[in-house]
């Protein structure tokens, strides 16, 4: 997304992300975060759905707990893929906190991130554009105001990841 950002000339007035960022190092996370700023019009928002760890938490420590708890909760794989899913979580999962989250995203030109919902370390986040003409309005009002097409676009790209992680609730 950083890529295709950097070379768009484009303005959105939404960027949406689901399950991606947590992928990246902090140094690229902040790199897509500023080009997801200057790509922003001004009042937009940056929708992301993510794996957040918690605050107390260390990288290690999150690894564990997450993995601890797919093999605790998921009945649904063999021994085998737990191993296999566990492998690529510790393998390729970068979870930040909300807070450095905040600091990469306010240090951007992004507003500090204003939760949308939460289950366990899955996080939706909204990151607003600012300053702009509507940055006295809360990021909760500009996100009512996105169209029921993007909306149903971004529920229904969501929900496939979104049930696969809640799967045990
Ligand atoms: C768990 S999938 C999420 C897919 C989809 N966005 C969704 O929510 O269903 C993680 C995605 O991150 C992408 N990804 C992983 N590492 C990446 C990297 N270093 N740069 C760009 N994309 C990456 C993968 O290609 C994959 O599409």
């Amino acid at each position: 997304m950083g890529d295709y950002l950097r070379n768009c000339t484009e303005r959105f007035d939404l960027v949406f992300s689901s399950f991606a960022l947590h992928h990246l190092t902090t140094e690229e996370k902040g790199e897509v975060f500023r080009q997801v700023s200057r790509s922003l019009r001004p009042g937009g928002v940056f929708l992301l759905v993510d794996v957040v760890r918690h605050e107390d938490e260390s990288h290690d420590a999150h690894l564990q707990a997450a993995c601890d708890w797919m093999r605790k909760e998921w009945h649904d794989f063999s021994p085998e893929e737990m191993a296999t899913i566990c492998d690529h979580v510790t393998g390729n999962d970068l979870p930040e906190t909300v807070i450095t989250l905040a600091r990469r995203a306010t240090a951007a030109g992004l507003s500090a991130p204003e939760p949308v919902n939460q289950y366990r370390w899955l996080h939706i986040l909204a990151f607003g554009k600012t300053p702009g003409r509507d940055a006295q309005l809360s990021l909760s009002y500009r996100l009512s105001t996105i169209s029921t097409t993007i909306r149903r676009t971004m529920y229904h790209s969501t929900r496939s990841a979104w049930r696969w992680f809640t799967r045990s609730r």
